[in-house]
This record gives C-alpha cells, structure tokens and sequence, in this order.
C-alpha cells in the first residue's frame, strides 16, 4: 500500500516518514535530516526532496509542517523561521522540488489533527484546543474533528507582552525559571484562552509536556487540560494526514 509521506520541519531536524493512517503510526522507519543554516526555503525544499527519495517506491502525496500562518500552501509570517519564508508558495517550491504532490500545514495545526485522530483528545467533540510549548507557542483549534487553521494564539498580547515570550518553553529556559515560575506563565496564558474561547479540552504539546507532571497540576483552570499523547510523532503524522484528507481547496 502506497502511504502518505509526513515531514516535520524543526528547528534542528527536518523528519519524514511514510504514514499508516489506519494506525496512526509510522508505516517504515522514519529518516532524520539536520535543518540546514540557514533554514531557507530554498535550502529546505533540498532536503524534502532527499528525504522523499528515501522513499523511491512512493508516489503518495506529501504533507509537511512549517512554524508560521500558512494560507492556501503560502508561508504568511516566520516569528522563529528566516524571514525569507514571508511570501513563498511553499505547496509550489516543494512540489516543484520533490515532484511530488505537497501540501503544507502549519505545525501545531499538524499536531492538532494528530491528537485529535489518534491521540489525547481521540474521539473529543467540541472545541479542542491544542497547544505546543517549544520555541514558541503553537495553536490548532479542532471543532469536532474540523480544524480551523491558523489560530496563532503564541501572538496574543497579554499584559502587554506576547504569550509566547513570556510563556514558551524557551522563555523557561532562556530566564531559568523554575517550574512554579513558569506554571505561573501558563497559568495567565491558558486563563485567558479559555476566558476568550471557553474550549471543551486544551492539550499540551512540545518536547517539555513529557514533563508535563511537573507543571500541569500547578494550573488552575476550568477547563481540562491533558498533555499530547503522540509526543514527537505528531508533526509527522499530522501532516501526512493533513495532505491525505484534511487540504482545503484554493
Ligand atoms: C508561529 C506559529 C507556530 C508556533 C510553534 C509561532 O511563533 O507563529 O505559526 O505554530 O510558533 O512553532
């Protein structure tokens, strides 16, 4: 069977792997790229296209993940990418690149169709809000199974600061907060989502929710809210399902 091909581009690793969307899982070991320095389009459409070689027997279509607003497969903002990702037909450079048919996707909104399918919030109706602690803060509002993309909410100001450089993963770790300092900073980012937004299920994503035990119980909030099941697997899977049933014509 011919399965969609997910790629995950990151700050330090561009990985790619055939997915059994039946399972939710990889359908063949999955193949690590370093991000090349600098991450431009150009330098990363190299890479795609030696990570779809990998995979010569495939013809399936491609979904990749990228950190910024993505419409209609054009990059629309790099907040921690190269700024050169501003206005590139990501869907064209890397169909052109890997002659493949690909189609692009936002990260966290990669993550969020993951959970939603097959991880912590399976089977969830309603709003779920799924979030993702790394360098920045990454968003996907899933309404019963339907993503509505480009949510953005690491760029809400609050207080007069931007969600994400207060409350971030990276935040922690540039300031060296603890983690009752830093649970205090999610505890003032997720207060007001849900005040905003009232979501049925908020899930934590990013490297550090494996940590989850050690921030999630200081919050205080009426909503419920679950770390990410599919840990690293989410930006991979996400976005082969993405590209396999969830594009939006245009
Ligand atoms: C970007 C988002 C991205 C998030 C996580 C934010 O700075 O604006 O598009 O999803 O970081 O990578």
């Amino acid at each position: 069977m011919d399965h969609p091909f997910g790629i995950d581009f990151g700050g330090t690793g561009i990985k790619g792997a055939p997915v059994d969307l039946a399972a939710g899982e990889f359908a063949q070991e999955r193949v690590r790229i370093p991000t090349p320095r600098p991450a431009t389009p150009a330098a990363v459409a190299a890479v795609f296209a030696e990570l779809v070689a990998s995979f010569p027997a495939s013809t399936a279509p491609v979904g990749v993940t990228v950190p910024g607003v993505v419409r209609h497969g054009v990059v629309h903002s790099a907040a921690n990418i190269d700024p050169a990702w501003i206005g590139t037909d990501a869907d064209a450079l890397f169909t052109e690149a890997t002659g493949r048919d690909v189609h692009v996707v936002n990260d966290a909104d990669a993550a969020g169709l993951a959970e939603v399918r097959y991880g912590a919030a399976r089977g969830r109706r309603g709003l779920v809000i799924v979030t993702t602690l790394g360098t920045g803060i990454g968003s996907a509002f899933v309404h019963d199974g339907v993503l509505v993309p480009s949510s953005e909410l690491g760029h809400l100001e609050i207080d007069g600061h931007e969600a994400e450089h207060r409350a971030a993963n990276s935040a922690r770790e540039r300031e060296g907060l603890t983690m009752p300092q830093w649970a205090e900073r999610l505890q003032v980012f997720y207060r007001h989502v849900e005040r905003l937004f009232s979501p049925d299920l908020f899930v934590v994503g990013g490297g550090i929710s494996k940590q989850s035990e050690e921030f999630l119980p200081l919050l205080d909030l009426e909503t419920e809210i679950v770390p990410a099941a599919l840990r690293n697997k989410a930006g991979v899977v996400g976005a082969a399902l993405y590209a396999s049933e969830g594009v939006a014509e245009g």
